[in-house]
């Protein structure tokens, strides 16, 4: 038994307006629980992973994620170890995935946690989580990308974005065209793409044309706003648009319809017979058989090392610094994947072969 007798984590204080502070959440203490119940695991978190779609699930606007109930601690997906188990699945110190939560520890039903696989590490809060899915399900399932298409990434060093570009090398893209600030495009040619635009250029609309030589097949848009509505230009006949997220209008989700971005070259899509589709990779709204096979190959792909999706460990480990990495992440401060250490020794339990508590 732990020598813990309480434990910290992040409720929802209040529905954000506008850009988020600290103060839109409070940090509780809580005694750890003592009984647990039959077929459930008390769980100490070594890693959370931090989601764009946090930001809209914090605020009342319209989206596709229910408000994020109040006084309630904030979802995350981690990575943890078993402290205590009434589950004949899983014993004591066995590493292990799930909903953690911005906690140091939860406790989950045996059946919402799954067992954390050394070969893929890391990799289980970026390339085999929402934001690897996201990327096979956009290109694989919605976009249908074939075999010598030009595919077009926005986004392209944020962790769906980098696993984009390597599904589309994976499945025989021609030609695979990132979308980045300047700081970030050496890591999307890293990732194996062809050429990376800067966005923040002044030249960037005919450097993008120029770029992709208004041939793309398949854009993959992870940003929306006036990159969605420079990418529509560039598109080939009978092109696919997978609208993934739309990162550059989250901040303004209950803010004034002036402050949003209007696409203005939307009549592409009829002169070029575009077809755009959104998509979100939660069960229930993406095809089970979609969720599957992105699962398996991206598991595969892992394993023989032809998909790393970047991680960027935020550099204050602790549970105190949850809202700083989210804040981090909408400012863009990570190249690839969030992820804070909960736990100030996660690195060590990870690399033992035997967990310790
Ligand atoms: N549909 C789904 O089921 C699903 C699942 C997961 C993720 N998503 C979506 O995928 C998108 C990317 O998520 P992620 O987890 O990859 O995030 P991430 O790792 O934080 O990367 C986001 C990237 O977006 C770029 N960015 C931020 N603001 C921008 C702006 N105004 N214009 C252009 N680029 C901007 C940042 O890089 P720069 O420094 O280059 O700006 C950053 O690297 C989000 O829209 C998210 O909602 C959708």
């Amino acid at each position: 038994m732990s020598t813990t007798t309480t434990y910290k984590s992040w409720v929802l204080n209040e529905y954000v307006k506008g850009e988020l502070n600290k103060d839109n959440f409070r940090l509780v203490e809580q005694p750890l629980p003592k009984d647990i119940p039959t077929n459930h695991v008390l769980i100490r978190t070594l890693y959370v992973g931090f989601e764009p779609a946090m930001r809209p699930s914090i605020s009342l606007g319209k989206s596709y994620r229910e408000p994020h109930p109040l006084n309630t601690p904030m979802w995350a997906f981690g990575i943890g170890v078993v402290a205590e188990s009434k589950s004949s699945r899983y014993k004591r110190g066995q590493k292990v995935v799930g909903m953690l939560d911005w906690s140091e520890y939860t406790v989950l039903p045996e059946k919402e946690v799954w067992p954390y696989d050394a070969d893929v590490g890391l990799q289980h809060l970026s390339a085999l989580s929402a934001p690897g899915v996201a990327a096979h399900v956009g290109l694989v399932a919605v976009a249908n990308v074939k075999k010598g298409d030009v595919v077009l990434v926005s986004a392209a060093a944020g962790a769906t974005g980098s696993v984009a570009i390597q599904v589309a090398k994976a499945v025989g893209a021609s030609r695979v065209i990132g979308i980045a600030s300047k700081s970030k495009c050496q890591s999307v040619l890293d990732n194996g793409a062809d050429a990376c635009v800067d966005y923040t250029s002044p030249n960037f609309e005919s450097d993008l044309r120029k770029a992709t030589n208004r041939k793309v097949n398949v854009y993959f848009d992870n940003v929306g706003g006036k990159i969605l509505d420079a990418a529509l230009p560039c598109m080939a006949m009978f092109g696919r648009v997978a609208l993934c997220g739309m990162i550059a209008e989250y901040n303004k989700i209950g803010a004034d319809a002036a402050e949003k971005f209007g696409i203005k070259n939307l009549i592409v899509a009829v002169s070029q017979s575009l077809t755009l589709r959104g998509y979100v990779v939660i069960k229930g709204l993406t095809p089970d058989d979609d969720l599957r096979r992105a699962n398996r190959e991206l598991t595969q792909w892992i394993k023989e090392g032809k998909i790393k999706a970047s991680i960027y460990d935020f550099p204050q480990p602790g549970i105190e610094h949850c809202p700083d990495a989210l804040k981090g992440l909408l400012v863009g401060q990570n190249t690839g994947k969030m992820t804070l250490r909960i736990a100030k020794d996660a690195r060590e339990v990870l690399a033992a072969s035997s967990s310790k508590l």
